[in-house]
């Protein structure tokens, strides 16, 4: 029992989502993806303590893809606290997770750290002040989740690699407008491999606990100030979900951060951070059956932070 959610819930709202599984696709526009089995559910919740409650498929790895964005934004705000603000904003863009549409028109600045285009601006600034980016991010998540297994797929990233184009285009796009200062192809592999990493439900709960902590992880230690920590929350609420940020919360009512592997944590501040995963997607690029799952956490718990 985890505050007051229970084993017993956990399991039957994974087998009540699991009902939608086959009516959602996995991602097929990074190929390694598409090998994945859609037909797994699995679910975390950790409280302050870091008492885990779990079911379905809750300690099976996955692709965390975007939900790298949201520790990415992590370490670039623990380095360049408010002036990151001065290279990107911090409103829903209302568009894809990986449009183009609106980077141009706003002078090469991107509309929030959590799509594409602010996620690479937020990599090219990590890669002017750290010396391993991809390693200091796994390094990060493997103290934040206690498991010192947690690696990239190099596959999984080489894949993506390949099939980067439309990144790449937002970072030139960037680099027009004077927003970004290191080489792209450069960049382009940190992020890759950053999306790339695998960790499970149980691993991703852990790890972003910091955020219903008041920025103090589950080992102690201060990964971000209270205020920031609010901020984060506010924009996972905002534009966690890319275009689909209002559905969720209408239907979730916590803030989130989805990534196309299938996964999305979502965090109850002051009381949880939950994890579910579930391969196959919406129309918007995230979990279907894993946006149910939560939906129906916090409907049947009665809580939400609306
Ligand atoms: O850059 C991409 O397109 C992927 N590596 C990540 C996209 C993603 O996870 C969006 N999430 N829903």
């Amino acid at each position: 029992m985890i505050g007051n959610v229970s084993t017993v819930q956990l399991n039957k709202i994974i087998k009540k989502a699991s009902k939608l599984i086959g009516k959602g696709k996995v991602a097929d526009y990074i190929p390694a993806l598409a090998k994945v089995n859609g037909n797994q559910i699995g679910i975390a919740v950790c409280d302050l303590k870091g008492n885990i409650a779990s079911a379905g498929d809750a300690r099976t790895n996955f692709s965390i893809q975007s939900i790298s964005k949201l520790f990415t934004l992590t370490q670039a705000l623990q380095v360049y606290e408010d002036s990151l603000w001065k290279r990107v904003d911090r409103e829903p863009s209302g568009q894809r997770f990986n449009s183009l549409m609106l980077l141009d028109v706003e002078a090469g600045i991107p509309r929030n750290p959590l799509i594409n285009a602010g996620a690479l601006l937020v990599c090219d600034m990590l890669e002017s002040r750290f010396s391993a980016p991809n390693f200091q991010l796994v390094e990060m998540l493997r103290n934040l989740s206690s498991n010192k297994h947690i690696k990239v797929n190099t596959e999984v990233a080489r894949s993506e690699l390949e099939h980067s184009s439309r990144n790449a285009s937002m970072a030139y796009l960037m680099k027009s407008h004077n927003n970004f200062n290191n080489r792209v192809d450069t960049v382009l592999e940190s992020y890759c491999h950053h999306c790339a990493i695998e960790m499970s439900c149980e691993d991703l709960a852990k790890a972003s606990l910091y955020l219903a902590n008041k920025g103090v992880s589950l080992q102690g230690q201060k990964i971000l100030s209270q205020i920031q920590s609010k901020r984060v929350n506010a924009l996972l609420a905002t534009c966690g979900l890319y275009d689909a940020a209002g559905d969720f919360a209408f239907r979730v009512g916590l803030p989130g951060k989805s990534g196309v592997g299938g996964g999305i944590i979502a965090i109850y501040p002051g009381h949880f951070s939950v994890c579910v995963w579930s391969p196959e997607l919406n129309e918007a690029g995230n979990s279907n059956a894993g946006t149910y799952a939560l939906q129906l956490l916090t409907e049947e718990l009665g809580l939400s932070i609306f």
